[in-house]
């Protein structure tokens, strides 16, 4: 959007019935004056802010006694220091002792009249359980424990059971590919892999244990042992010595198992992400600071008052999934709601069945589900009673203004608070969002930033501080946050490379932003090769290498193109090796599987082409902004090409994607 378009926006007040409807509670802040004191506090004194917090939602078995410590110059960012805790005591036991009735999971099964209820006190049985199992695998303090699994409560229990014996999950999301799980067990010197033999998800089976397999075949890898949950049922090939049944080895184990007290900084997990280069990182997040984000987030950004139900509806396989369906609402004793299905299965009613059916009270969702969704009709929402939600959420990527209107009027009936909520897997946690009760909402803009977070806009060449309104330049913050991630595995000077070296003193998060005359922050999207499809991550430099990879392709350049659905969409231009004869259709078909094998099925390109050759420098670099201009339509004002070695590919490859003119 230009900074006229950004003019247009109209600013939406808080719904009065947030703040003075006797069936709700009052917000936790329910003024923009409150916002700006408790922010300012955040930041200036995060000693005191954020040494009270962390005592008022976490429970520690030894007491913390230096809040913060360490740069972002050093990279030696530490949180609540001496401090002791365990994730899985904070998510459960000290729920499940006070009110084991309570439910803490709500699994909605893929087929809608398949609910499960777990409460806490279950919960903590199974935790117990599992974790016990993963100890008597020899599993210990420090060990890496893989996660493969579709959404269910198992799934959960795998998490906490890890975080409980102070093993480091690494949960993999189920829609990579087996070659993707391969690099990042490997990576991680994974032990143990849970899995199921199979998930379901939109009525079809997706074969988990069978890409587990595979991910394991003919080679040497970490791996001693797979738990495998029975799913479905279907039969299962079966490695005596590998493979064990996870009924069968949680019946054998006892119900209690003591937590580990944990230090502050110990690991609770790695979550690989997608940067502009190499392979795959390691995010490592740590146990107090990160605890601390996401159920400060909750409680603020959601909203979250006792008996609430919340849901998100991200996968576990994700950062999202990892806050907001389970580290986040557990913390604080919450009611979870776990989906199993997709928005369109059944039919497109069934997020707003699930709000009906389990009176849900803040739900989370993409702009591509949203998108969706509007796209087939406002029918599917009408006549449903959505009156339970107070606030309602939406992440991952950039949300356009009408697709944020249809939000707030169909599904919010304009009377809930919408929650643009930016962050990243790095930094753990949300970072920028309204609060519900306090920030005027303009549609589009992620608006202000969550306590302790100070946000600045820099120039991306100079790397000064751009005091100017409505200019984009590169995101970055000022000063640490509890949340924020420690390092990369294994290779903490990628971490400094890639987030705090970039601008010296400062965390650079990759993204470009303004800030218009009142101050909201506007996300504008990737300023380097990474690409946002459906808020899926991935990067140009992993599906490049994907591609190049088959025997056909001699050099492949990707780039993220407009998609009015999944925000950005992947477009591939390849150049073959010499005599190669095989029909364009067959090689588009071929290359496509072959991402979906190396990366998944979500990495695949919407468009292949095959060309000549390249729009490249002199010094042979491809110009990857030609190629973005011209699938964008923007040929017409492609700029200089005058520096290209051989301009006339770009004619050629405007035909390519637009056709004869
Ligand atoms: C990237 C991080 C952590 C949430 C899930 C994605 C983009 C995320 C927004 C938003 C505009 C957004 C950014 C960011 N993004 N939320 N509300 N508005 N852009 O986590 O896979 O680590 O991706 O998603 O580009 O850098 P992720």
């Amino acid at each position: 959007m230009t900074s006229a378009d950004i003019d247009q926006i109209v600013t939406h007040p808080v719904p009065e019935r947030l703040l003075k409807s006797p069936d709700f509670p009052t917000p936790h802040v329910d003024s923009m004056e409150k916002y700006k004191a408790m922010w300012k506090e955040s930041v200036e004194k995060p000693k005191e802010f954020f040494g009270k917090l962390a005592t008022d939602l976490l429970s520690w078995s030894k007491p913390f006694q230096t809040v913060t410590h360490g740069s972002f110059e050093k990279g030696d960012v530490a949180w609540f220091l001496e401090g002791e805790l365990n994730a899985s005591y904070n998510c459960v036991d000290r729920h499940a002792l006070k009110t084991p009735d309570k439910i803490a999971i709500i699994h909605e099964g893929d087929e809608p009249d398949k609910v499960r209820r777990i409460t806490y006190g279950e919960l903590l049985r199974d935790v117990c359980r599992m974790a016990n199992v993963l100890k008597s695998l020899g599993v210990r303090k420090g060990d890496n424990v893989a996660i493969y699994m579709p959404m269910v409560p198992e799934a959960i229990v795998g998490i906490l059971a890890c975080a409980r014996i102070g093993a480091i999950h690494s949960v993999v999301f189920a829609g990579f590919s087996a070659e993707s799980l391969r690099d990042r067990v490997m990576d991680s010197s994974a032990r143990v892999i849970l899995t199921s033999d199979e998930g379901r998800r939109g009525g079809k089976n997706i074969a988990t244990k069978r890409i587990v397999d595979d991910a394991l075949r003919d080679r040497e890898t970490p791996v001693e042992h797979v738990i495998v949950l029975r799913r479905t049922g279907t039969p299962v090939p079966w490695e005596n010595d590998r493979d064990l049944w996870w009924h069968e080895e949680v019946a054998k184990a006892r119900t209690f198992c003591s937590p580990e007290p944990m230090n502050s900084e110990d690991p609770l997990f790695l979550l690989y992400t997608s940067g502009s280069t190499g392979a795959p990182k390691g995010i490592l997040h740590t146990t107090g600071g990160y605890l601390l984000g996401a159920a400060a987030t909750v409680k603020y950004i959601f909203d979250y008052h006792e008996n609430d139900i919340f849901a998100c509806m991200a996968d576990i396989g994700w950062v999202t999934g990892h806050s907001y369906i389970v580290y986040g609402p557990l913390t604080l004793g919450a009611t979870t709601v776990l989906f199993e299905s997709t928005p369109t299965y059944p039919n497109p009613s069934r997020f707003w069945n699930l709000i009906e059916k389990h009176k849900i009270t803040q739900f989370y969702t993409a702009p591509t589900a949203i998108r969706a969704l509007r796209r087939l009709g406002d029918e599917w929402v009408e006549g449903i009673d959505l009156s339970s939600l107070r606030v309602i959420g939406s992440v991952g990527e950039p949300i356009n203004p009408e697709a944020w209107d249809w939000y707030n009027e169909k599904v919010g009936k304009g009377k809930c608070a919408v929650v643009d909520t930016y962050w990243q897997t790095e930094t753990g946690s949300i970072i920028v969002s309204p609060l519900p009760g306090a920030t005027p909402t303009k549609p589009g803009s992620a608006t202000f930033p969550f306590f302790g977070i100070d946000p600045v806009i820099l120039d991306p060449t100079t790397g000064k501080v751009m005091d100017v309104v409505d200019e984009t330049g590169v995101l970055a913050i000022r000063q640490p946050w509890p949340s924020m991630a420690r390092s990369v595995y294994n290779n903490h000077s990628r971490f400094m490379e890639t987030y705090l070296s970039p601008y010296p003193g400062y965390y650079f998060t990759g993204d470009g932003a303004s800030r218009d005359k009142d101050g909201y922050i506007w996300i504008r999207g990737r300023v380097d090769d990474v690409i946002n499809v459906s808020g899926h991550r991935l990067s140009t430099a992993e599906i490049e290498s994907a591609l190049v990879h088959h025997e056909t392709v001699a050099e492949a350049a990707v780039i993220g193109g407009f998609d009015s659905l999944t925000g950005q969409c992947i477009h591939a231009f390849v150049t073959l090796k010499p005599h190669i004869e095989a029909t364009e259709d067959f090689l588009t078909k071929e290359l496509t599987l072959q991402v979906r094998k190396i990366i998944g099925p979500f990495a695949a390109p919407k468009r292949i082409y095959i060309v000549n050759d390249h729009p490249k420098t002199r010094s042979g670099k491809i110009m990857r902004r030609v190629l973005r201009k011209i699938v964008d339509n923007e040929h017409k004002q492609l700029g200089d090409i005058s520096t290209l070695a051989d301009p006339s590919v770009v004619a050629v490859i405007i035909e390519k994607v637009h056709g004869p003119v």
